[in-house]
């Protein structure tokens, strides 16, 4: 009955937000907030969004606990909003409270609307794409859970998953929340080191994987690479092991064929009653030492928070179709492809393919064809199809959309004009998201605001409810470090087995604050935006710059295809890099400050390893640390070779 009632609740809610919105916009300003977010009835004063965000960061217990009580469902009501001592790195939300994330992901859905599309799986075959309900994701999640179980998974294991973005993906990460245990996706295009070496941390039992995947028409025998980690991770027992394409592969007495196994368990499996603060998964990320970091996000306060954010930042309403092209393996993938979307109730999109396959028009041809109303990808993505042309976005129909999205790294402002007026016809608001593994979720966007507020290029602008940045000072010319001063319910709660870490990289540099590790200006309007890591800062003739604006000064300047990337030798001034901008580099291009090299080092999802850079140009090349998560890492001894070659002093080194 109660979930009925919060169903028939919600859909009231959207239409009366559409009507809400059509209103300001004739009206002007004034607007009834409690119609947006309906818990701010309870908020005395508040009649608008800065009231909202005034009241979240001030009486955060309230705005909190308000919001935790109406939007999830739990098993027993939570008796303290939070418990946080930012100077040991304790960050505890609703205690007392017990709750099953999965029930909170499907049953409550199930119940009210079982036949609504939960998942639509994009194959990388376009046209292809298999959708999923609601009550059919509750079936395999319980199967699944029942399967597990029977294997000897216990509340408190932890399961690494290795498998490309498919339901089953999906189901196993509900599956492991059903019955309590912890999962650690690792994204199927790391390498076998990197797998084990993950797997080993989080001393799993059981990994779970597919015979192959298919990305860009190509075949990767990804059990093949499981084989080859597991064979140095003793802790491991069973590997489950499904079947994305119809090859056979060769399976031996610690596998288990997962399809064939799951069929032979029951549909129902009782959800476990967990502790708010219990541990949901583990997510690593790689750290300024090399030495990845196994984030551990718990139940509560992530879904909450991922859910929120996915509503609000990007106006998400029963009946969209949310299409977030990130890999499961990422926490974009956690947060917003899986916790966040189906926590409310939404309709979600899994890409297994790349933004050029079988051509650049993928992406649209696929925003045409499923009807997405949120589109959310990544910078590297937008800049690459930016120089195929307009032709490839208006070959489709992209009239569905409603809100772009952007994360990962600064859009830079040529990309975000192109993104908003041909990508969303110049109608499209474009969120450009700002936030880290270790957040959880979405904390700068220019969404939630007032309607019609406007929105800067390339800015994350505004904090979003609950988040209250500090700009603290730093050595680096380029920006403050951003740090966030209270804690809210989607932080990261410790390291896995290093809480020491922990507090030494995120709340020790800043005593009484969060440290992200990135810097960033404040304009006099009070909006965010974004320069990159502080801790990947490069030394340029003394000046300590920022890498966004390195960066930058790359995406401003190549113009040649072939180019693929630049390695910027640092021994200019930041006026000879403005310099640069100004010209065209291939006037500029001096060999003293530029050489070009065939690839940076990068990680498989795209980013730049500017700590594997910044350790060629400081001659530190004994101490590159990690580099199993590299796409190539031959790229890495091209970039030590150029810089040898620039320097002239190849034989020292
Ligand atoms: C960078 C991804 C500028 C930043 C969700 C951060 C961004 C790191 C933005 C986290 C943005 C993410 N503008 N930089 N909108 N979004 N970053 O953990 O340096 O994979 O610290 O999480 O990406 O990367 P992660």
């Amino acid at each position: 009955m109660c979930s009925l009632w919060r169903g028939s609740l919600l859909t009231l809610t959207s239409s009366l937000n559409r009507r809400v919105f059509q209103c300001c916009r004739q009206f002007g300003r004034s607007y009834n907030i409690a119609s947006c977010m309906p818990e701010a009835v309870a908020f005395q004063g508040v009649s608008d969004h800065s009231g909202l965000y005034k009241f979240s960061v001030n009486e955060s217990d309230r705005f909190w606990g308000a919001v935790a009580r109406q939007r999830l469902s739990w098993i027993s009501p939570f008796h303290t909003v939070q418990n946080c001592d930012f100077s040991q790195g304790k960050i505890k939300w609703f205690e007392g409270g017990k709750l099953n994330v999965s029930v909170n992901c499907l049953d409550r859905h199930v119940h009210t609307c079982p036949e609504r599309v939960a998942l639509i799986w994009e194959r990388d075959e376009p046209g292809t794409e298999v959708k999923i309900t609601y009550r059919q994701l509750l079936e395999l999640t319980c199967r699944l859970g029942n399967l597990l179980k029977r294997q000897g998974v216990r509340r408190g294991d932890c399961v690494t998953i290795y498998m490309p973005p498919c339901p089953l993906a999906v189901a196993s990460m509900l599956a492991c929340a059903r019955i309590g245990a912890a999962h650690n996706v690792v994204f199927a295009g790391f390498s076998s080191e990197a797998l084990a070496d993950r797997i080993r941390d989080a001393q799993s039992s059981t990994v779970i994987t597919v015979n192959q995947g298919v990305r860009g028409g190509k075949v990767v025998d990804l059990k093949r690479t499981v084989d080859q980690a597991v064979q140095n991770c003793p802790s491991v027992q069973q590997v489950l092991v499904a079947m994305r394409t119809e090859n056979t592969v060769a399976m031996t007495d610690r596998d288990v064929p997962l399809e064939e196994e799951m069929m032979k368990e029951d549909v129902v499996c009782e959800p476990v009653a967990m502790d708010s603060e219990d541990v949901l998964f583990l997510l690593y990320t790689s750290g300024s030492t090399g030495k990845p970091k196994g984030l551990v996000h718990t139940q509560a306060g992530y879904l909450l928070y991922t859910s929120l954010t996915h509503r609000y930042v990007f106006n998400y309403h029963d009946g969209d179709v949310f299409g977030c092209v990130a890999d499961i393996g990422w926490i974009t993938g956690h947060s917003y492809i899986v916790y966040g979307a189906l926590c409310n109730g939404g309709t979600t999109v899994l890409f297994e393919s790349t933004p050029v396959y079988p051509n650049p028009g993928r992406y649209w041809e696929m925003v045409e064809r499923l009807e997405i109303n949120q589109f959310y990808g990544a910078p590297t993505a937008i800049r690459l199809l930016l120089k195929y042309g307009d032709e490839w976005v208006q070959n489709y129909n992209r009239s569905s959309l409603k809100t772009l999205g952007s994360v990962g790294e600064p859009i830079n402002t040529e990309a975000w004009e192109w993104y908003h007026r041909v990508v969303g016809d110049g109608r499209c608001p474009v969120v450009d998201t700002w936030w880290q593994t270790e957040t959880g979720g979405i904390c700068i966007a220019p969404r939630p605001a007032d309607p019609e507020a406007e929105i800067v290029p390339g800015m994350a602008m505004r904090p979003f409810y609950g988040i209250k940045p500090a700009l603290l000072d730093t050595e680096v010319v380029t920006g403050d470090a951003l740090c966030i001063s209270q804690a809210w319910p989607g932080m990261a709660r410790t390291i896995h087995n290093h809480h020491q870490r922990f507090t030494e990289t995120y709340f020790q540099p800043y005593p009484g604050f969060f440290f992200t590790g990135d810097g960033a200006h404040r304009s006099k309007e009070g909006y965010y935006q974004i320069v990159g890591r502080l801790d990947d800062v490069i030394n340029v003739s003394g000046h300590r710059l920022g890498t966004a604006e390195l960066e930058d000064v790359v995406v401003c300047t190549i113009k040649s295809h072939q180019i693929k990337c630049i390695y910027i030798a640092l021994r200019c001034s930041a006026q000879q890099l403005r310099e640069m901008v100004s010209r065209s580099i291939a006037k500029y291009a001096c060999p003293d400050f530029i050489q070009v090299v065939r690839c940076l080092p990068k990680t498989r999802s795209g980013k730049i390893m500017r700590r594997v850079l910044r350790k060629v140009v400081e001659r530190n090349t004994d101490e590159l640390g990690d580099l199993s998560t590299l796409d190539d890492p031959d790229s890495v001894h091209e970039v030590i070779r150029g810089h040898r070659r620039l320097r002239g002093d190849g034989k020292q080194q």
